[in-house]
């Protein structure tokens, strides 16, 4: 039993106790030593090792439980080539449901012929920020055609969706003057935006716009700038925000209204325009969209569309974007090539649409819990154990089906969930043979591992 190997379900149990017993002893002892130290004799050498951070040990641990509970590392596996319903990893075709590829554009010969077209005329790097000798053609025509998908006038690119969020939502908001409020799932790259401000932050409850009201009703006297940010579709739930009652409550509190389309430009809408397209609105009703090239868009970047006043401000000032250089020429050729092709081809974001609505329906019909996942192509399968999650993971991934487990702590570790990425390239037989499978694994893993969970010292319980 000692090398973790062939263990039956009764000795994995053994071992996952033993080790939740080790770390709290361990635990306990480090906290002991420390508070009995004075400060003359402290071992400051341990703040330079990096095996004594405690981020680190409890990264060892989760390692550890990776092997007690017998799965193979879920993290950076390698995919051989282009992934869209498909993947090759370790020589192997797997059904791929783990990459944002929602439309098929990454791989598409027109995209990666326009990024290799950008890098001809324009090289591999603009080699300096924007307003600098940053500046390309190639730059101008992205922000129009970005702006003209939302119906606002003008937009700006940079070189990363989550620095995006980062810079913009940092450098806009003041310290000791302005508030944000923020869904209280939102993205990591919101809440770091949030924190770089200084502003005062608030997260109001998932989607909960009447608690919002209320927020704002009590507190919107105290501040000038008043920012709320919200998503269109949320990445772990794959629910879509009530746009328009977040509409009506910034313009009633007089607040600035940011939206982030990651997830749902490319894909929701009758024309697959997001959000904007799935309600109706008019582009204009909203101050700050934003979102990412990595999804929908098949390459690498984000962007801000909104007021010119705004994105020409942002253009002389955004840290991120002033002291970093321009996005480069095959990450704007192809981001390009894809906002055309998004635009000219409804029937993609539609077909993703009808593949989505298919893999909800046999998921329910299979008892599975798929959340509030609605109209979107984020589909969680929630296992409501890590443990679970991460061993239906492993037993898919050896039937041939690739996807992603999202365990504690970047879920509660009772919303342990499987996330299932759905594109325009799945087929219902694809889709029929995954729901089948992972029905048939949970319902196993479920009679036969029901007391298999994290540590609890791991999961904070
Ligand atoms: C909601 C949301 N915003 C921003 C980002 C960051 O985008 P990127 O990965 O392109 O930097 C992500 C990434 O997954 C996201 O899900």
């Amino acid at each position: 039993m000692s090398d973790g190997k062939n263990l039956s379900v009764e000795e994995k149990k053994e071992l996952l106790k033993r080790l939740m017993k080790e770390k709290s002893a361990k635990q306990a002892q480090g906290a002991a030593s420390a508070a009995t130290q004075s400060a003359a004799n402290r071992d400051f050498s341990v703040y330079t090792q990096f095996e004594h951070f405690p981020e680190v040990q409890t990264l060892a641990a989760q390692f550890e439980t990776l092997r007690m509970l017998q799965v193979s590392n879920p993290y950076f596996r390698v995919n051989e080539g282009i992934v869209n319903d498909k993947t090759r990893i370790e020589g192997r075709e797997l059904i791929s449901f783990s990459s944002y590829n929602y439309i098929g554009l990454s791989g598409d010969p027109r995209v990666s012929q326009a990024a290799k077209e950008a890098v001809d005329k324009y090289g591999t790097s603009v080699s300096a920020s924007r307003i600098a000798t940053g500046e390309r053609p190639i730059h101008q025509e992205l922000e129009k055609e970005i702006a003209g998908l939302l119906g606002v006038e003008d937009a700006i690119v940079m070189v990363s969706g989550h620095a995006t969020n980062v810079t913009v939502i940092g450098h806009l908001m003041r310290p000791g003057k302005d508030l944000i409020l923020y869904d209280a799932l939102s993205h990591n790259s919101i809440i770091e935006g949030c924190v770089l401000s200084g502003a005062r932050r608030i997260a109001f409850p998932h989607e909960n716009w009447e608690e919002l009201d209320k927020i704002l009703t009590e507190v919107r006297g105290d501040y000038e700038r008043v920012l709320i940010t919200i998503e269109g579709v949320y990445s772990m739930d794959g629910d879509i925000a009530a746009l328009p009652k977040f509409i009506e409550i910034k313009k009633k509190h007089h607040a600035l209204l940011m939206v982030d389309e990651a997830h749902s430009m490319g894909v929701i809408g009758p024309h697959g325009l997001g959000i904007r397209d799935y309600y109706g609105v008019d582009g204009r009703e909203v101050d700050l969209w934003m979102a990412t090239f990595s999804k929908s868009f098949a390459s690498c970047g984000g962007y801000i569309a909104g007021k010119k006043t705004l994105i020409d401000y942002l253009k002389y000032n955004t840290p991120g974007f002033v002291y970093s250089v321009g996005i480069s020429p095959a990450n704007a050729g192809a981001a390009l090539a894809a906002a055309k092709i998004m635009k000219s081809e409804p029937k993609r974001a539609l077909k993703t649409q009808a593949n989505a609505r298919y893999f909800l329906d046999k998921a329910k019909q299979k008892g599975l819990n798929t959340g509030p996942s609605k109209d979107s192509a984020v589909i969680p399968i929630i296992t409501g154990n890590s443990a679970h999650a991460l061993i239906l993971a492993d037993a898919l991934f050896k039937d041939g089906i690739n996807v992603q487990p999202i365990l504690y702590p970047a879920v509660p570790d009772n919303e342990a969930r499987l996330r299932f990425f759905i594109t325009t390239d799945h087929t219902e037989a694809e889709i029929n043979e995954t729901v089948e499978k992972c029905a048939v694994h949970l319902e196993r893993i479920r009679r036969d591992m029901a007391d298999v969970s994290f540590p609890k010292s791991m999961i904070g319980g």
